[in-house]
């Protein structure tokens, strides 16, 4: 499934957000979506799952358009991880990730379902606080229950917002790792909105660079995360670190 967005406008009032956003998605890649704060990423992922509606432009997994398509059937091809963990009332963490399940169900969640269920929390390393109250987690660990959810929904995108921002450094990691490896075994696409550079640099298959809303730079992670385009974008200096086995973005 291929997710494609064509000539995007968004405004939340006068002042246009997001301009002319053209992006493809592919199966089987994590893209890293990166800018500064307010640049527009958020905005872009709420438009692609059709939480908002952009004022002009396509958005279309395969041929159809999201916002044409059912929520139900949304659900069913776009999860996401918000930015800001919610306040879910839900007794326990177990049932925070059932949830996933529940586009892909008629009335009841099943075994299977079950089973979905705890093979995400054990890929999140969240199995230990199945039967803890969710509103009981620390941001780190109630951010990769999310994380686990939208695994369990079992989509063929994945939209993620910032999802090792309150992860210490090793959670950063397996959480990265597990991402690139559903992608990868499941063949599905994520779009990830990545803060680290150094992170994107290691993570993302391809980038997107946003400032004030338009796509500034887009391609292969290599040709984008250079030091002209980070400064351009951030105001930074930098340089890429070639002497380790991978490359490395290292900011002065
Ligand atoms: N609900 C809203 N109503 C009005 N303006 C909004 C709303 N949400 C965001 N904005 C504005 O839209 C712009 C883009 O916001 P957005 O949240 O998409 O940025 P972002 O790139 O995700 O930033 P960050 O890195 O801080 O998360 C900002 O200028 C913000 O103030
Ligand atoms: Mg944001």
């Amino acid at each position: 499934m291929k997710l494609r967005m064509e000539g995007v406008e968004f405004s939340y009032g006068s002042d246009p957000i997001l301009q002319n956003i053209c992006l493809e998605l592919h199966p089987s890649e994590v893209l890293g979506i990166l800018g500064p704060n307010g640049s527009g990423k958020t905005t872009m992922l709420k438009c692609i799952n059709g939480i908002l509606t952009p004022k002009q432009g396509s958005i279309a997994l395969d041929a159809e358009e999201v916002r044409s398509m059912p929520r139900q059937d949304v659900a069913k091809n776009i999860s996401y991880v918000p930015q800001n963990s919610q306040n879910i009332a839900s007794p326990n963490v177990f049932e925070v990730v059932l949830m996933g399940r529940r586009p892909h169900i008629k009335w009841e969640f099943g075994e299977r379902d079950k089973e979905i269920a705890w093979k995400a929390m054990e890929d999140m390393g969240v199995k230990m606080f199945a039967s803890v109250e969710f509103s009981k987690l620390s941001s780190g660990q109630a951010q990769r229950v999310l994380i686990a959810r939208a695994i369990a929904q079992e989509t063929r995108i994945l939209l993620l917002d910032e999802p090792t921002s309150n992860l210490d450094i090793k959670h950063q990691i397996d959480v990265m790792n597990t991402i690139h490896r559903t992608v990868h075994d499941m063949k599905i696409g994520a779009c990830a909105i990545v803060h680290d550079l150094d992170l994107a640099m290691r993570f993302c298959d391809r980038i997107i660079l946003l400032s004030e809303g338009r796509i500034v730079a887009a391609g292969p992670t290599r040709t984008v995360l250079t030091p002209a385009n980070i400064k351009n974008v951030y105001g930074v200096d930098s340089v890429i670190d070639e002497s380790y086995r991978r490359p490395r973005v290292l900011i002065l």
